[in-house]
């Protein structure tokens, strides 16, 4: 990983993937500032391992601003940023609802990692000759949507697009790279009948675990020839059967 001990700041780690990927980086000796919104005891965790911990919404330019902020007074120099914070739902019938939705997924899915990417570059100014990360967490769905989620299909696609922007503006000193999960764990409104239907689809037949996109996002940081990379790690989901 590059500049090991400068601090990696990573978005919704309040809770499943997130909170594993800030423990584990802890576990392996880099430091972490970890951003939540919803106090949980895994934020506890966090912070009684060391981690800094920041309480913030990410709905608009002036919460995401103050929650950048906040990291650049912890620490004005980083080694990486995850964007890993996401809201996953089916979209609403009515067209209200939908658009209400809209304005939500587009803001954390595309205007807090654009904005952070951007605002906290200058931290992510190489230490030495390595280059700094950035990773960005999209979904396969974003290259093959369900029309059931389209609109979270279509700004995690938006956030791909803007990650291969920040990949060709942000070289040779910062690395930018997209990992796409699969099915790694299952919210409560996906049936029985709809996880074994995911499950028979992927190809090595089971439901992956948070320690599987820690493994990629350490790949990619420790491999410093992968830059605008999308890696999808999602049990062979995509390509079905
Ligand atoms: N788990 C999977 O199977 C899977 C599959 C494909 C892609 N992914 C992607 O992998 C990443 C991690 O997934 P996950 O399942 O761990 O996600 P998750 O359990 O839904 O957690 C998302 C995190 O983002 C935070 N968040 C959501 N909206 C926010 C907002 N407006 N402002 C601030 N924080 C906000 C949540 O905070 P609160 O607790 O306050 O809501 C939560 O901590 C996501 O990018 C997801 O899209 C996951």
């Amino acid at each position: 990983m590059s500049s090991d001990r400068l601090p990696v700041f990573i978005t919704g780690a309040g809770r499943n993937v997130g909170a594993h990927i800030a423990r584990r980086l802890l576990a392996d000796g880099v430091p972490v500032i970890a951003h939540y919104r919803t106090p949980t005891d895994e934020v506890d965790a966090l912070s009684t391992a060391g981690a800094v911990v920041i309480r913030g919404s990410l709905d608009d330019e002036a919460s995401i601003r103050t929650v950048a902020d906040a990291v650049m007074a912890h620490s004005p120099r980083l080694s990486g940023l995850i964007h890993n914070a996401s809201r996953f739902e089916p979209t609403p019938n009515d067209t209200r609802s939908a658009a209400a939705d809209f304005a939500d997924y587009w803001a954390i899915h595309m205007l807090a990692p654009y904005l952070l990417t951007t605002l906290l570059t200058p931290a992510l100014a190489p230490a030495g000759d390595r280059a700094s990360d950035v990773v960005m967490i999209t979904d396969i769905y974003a290259d093959d949507p369900t029309p059931k989620h389209d609109v979270y299909c279509a700004t995690k696609a938006g956030l791909q697009n803007l990650a291969l922007s920040f990949a060709k503006r942000l070289g040779p000193g910062i690395k930018v790279n997209v990992i796409q999960p699969g099915p790694i764990s299952f919210t409560n409104w996906h049936k029985p009948d709809d996880q074994q239907r995911i499950l028979a689809d992927t190809l090595l037949g089971r439901a992956g675990n948070p320690e599987a996109i820690y493994q990629a996002v350490r790949a990619l940081m420790d491999n410093d020839y992968i830059t605008g990379a999308i890696l999808p790690v999602d049990g062979g989901r995509r390509l079905g059967r």
